[in-house]
């Protein structure tokens, strides 16, 4: 048991590597990430985010059998309980859409009967319950909000497919529908971060997955972590066009105010997840009419890279994903929750890889009050 004295301070556990994994691998000097030990950039150009959930979760790629067998596993999960669906017509149209996606992904426990079971199978099972009805529950919501009806679920569509379909109820465009999946597996793990360790302090609790998840989509509702790319669009919509990028930038930088979707706790180098981002945004904004946006973007990055790049401050994941959803036509506060469906991936892996060792989270505290105070009793205060 260590003491007091060998307790190291830490202000955010920058310096603090809390346990070991075997699902995502970041070198933050040379901008490397790894799921399993496969390049980020391979992944994104080749594979879905279903086969990149398989190998978070398995440790090793499927082969085609085991993949078909868990597109059907999640697949047979799509539909939401009709308690739900109840709730969700329930919910308020002007509701933050993290609040609902937190409500929702609690309430889903309240219909499963495996809810406290935490055996690794019933885990594993509610795992993929999670990431399945994510989507679900997100595209139920917009449409109950714009007073659409409820476009069920399609089991014979990807996850990225499913998800478009449900929102629009018409078909999405294969460009799309490959567009969404690389955002999917692009945002699906990312080491300990704020929103997965989260959930790794709840499940060390040995409380159960829906707890562990629904925490987690509060952390990740924070401007400086997955809040960020709603940020980033919220910038460029205020910039307007290009003939005010540099004026706006100058502003912000002499303000040294924080600019959305640059920097990283661990990455002093470009994110890796942003270079291939970055050409498929651009593809898709000419595709879409959003070609602005993107030379927009590429023109605050300039100007970054002159101000801060010896700062190790470089464009993260959320500043190309900005112009992705919003050239896929998502609204502006359905990004963040775009984070959270493809997220639910990597919070559900680590929490079932962390209870094979599971340790309870509690730090220190270092107490820097008062001692030997008196009690004063209430009239003579
Ligand atoms: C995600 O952890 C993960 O893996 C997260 C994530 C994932 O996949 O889960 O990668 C996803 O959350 C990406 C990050 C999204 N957040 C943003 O884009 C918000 C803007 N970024 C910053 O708030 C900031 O970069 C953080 C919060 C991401 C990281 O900040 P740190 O590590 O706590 O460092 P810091 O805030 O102490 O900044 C160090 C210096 C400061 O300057 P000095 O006071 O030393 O002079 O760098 C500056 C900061 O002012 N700085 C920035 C900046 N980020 C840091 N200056 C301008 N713009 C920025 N964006």
């Amino acid at each position: 048991m260590s003491t007091a004295t060998e307790k190291q301070f830490d202000q955010g556990l920058v310096n603090t590597i809390a346990a070991e994994t075997q699902m995502s691998f970041i070198d933050g000097e040379k901008g490397i990430l790894e799921y399993v030990g496969v390049d980020i950039d391979s992944l994104a150009r080749n594979s879905t985010f279903e086969e990149s959930t398989y190998l978070l979760w398995n440790g090793r790629l499927p082969n085609a059998a085991e993949l078909a067998a868990f597109e059907q596993q999640l697949r047979a999960e799509y539909e939401l309980p009709a308690g739900v669906l109840d709730m969700i017509r329930a919910v308020p149209a002007d509701a933050s859409p993290m609040h609902t996606v937190q409500t929702l992904v609690s309430s889903l426990s309240l219909f499963d009967a495996e809810a406290d079971d935490d055996s690794p199978e019933a885990n594993i099972r509610k795992a993929i319950r999670l990431v399945a009805k994510t989507p679900t529950l997100i595209a139920a919501f917009d449409r109950h909000r714009k007073g659409k009806d409820i476009v069920a679920p399609d089991a014979n569509r990807s996850i990225a497919s499913n998800f478009l379909w449900m929102l629009r109820g018409e078909e999405p465009t294969e460009t799309m529908v490959r567009a969404l999946d690389v955002c999917l597996v692009l945002h699906a793990d990312h080491g300990f971060n704020a929103s997965t360790f989260t959930s790794l302090v709840v499940i060390s609790t040995l409380s159960d997955l829906y707890s562990a998840c629904s925490a987690a989509v509060g952390a990740l509702r924070g401007p400086l972590h997955g809040g960020a790319n709603e940020g980033v669009m919220v910038m460029l919509n205020e910039i307007g066009d290009m003939s005010k990028v540099d004026e706006f930038m100058k502003g912000k930088l002499e303000r040294k105010e924080k600019i959305m979707g640059f920097g990283h706790r661990v990455y002093k180098a470009y994110d890796p997840r942003a270079t291939y981002l970055k050409t498929f945004a651009e593809g898709l904004a000419r595709d879409t009419g959003n070609l602005p946006l993107y030379e927009m973007s590429k023109r605050i990055e300039e100007i970054m890279h002159e101000a801060v790049a010896d700062k190790g401050i470089f464009p993260n994941v959320d500043f190309y994903s900005a112009t992705t959803y919003w050239s896929l036509g998502l609204d502006l506060d359905l990004f963040t929750p775009m984070f959270a469906l493809s997220r639910m991936s990597g919070w559900t892996g680590h929490c079932i890889e962390y209870l094979k060792d599971n340790k309870l989270i509690r730090p220190g505290a270092a107490y820097v009050g008062p001692h030997e105070v008196p009690y004063v009793a209430l009239g003579d205060r």
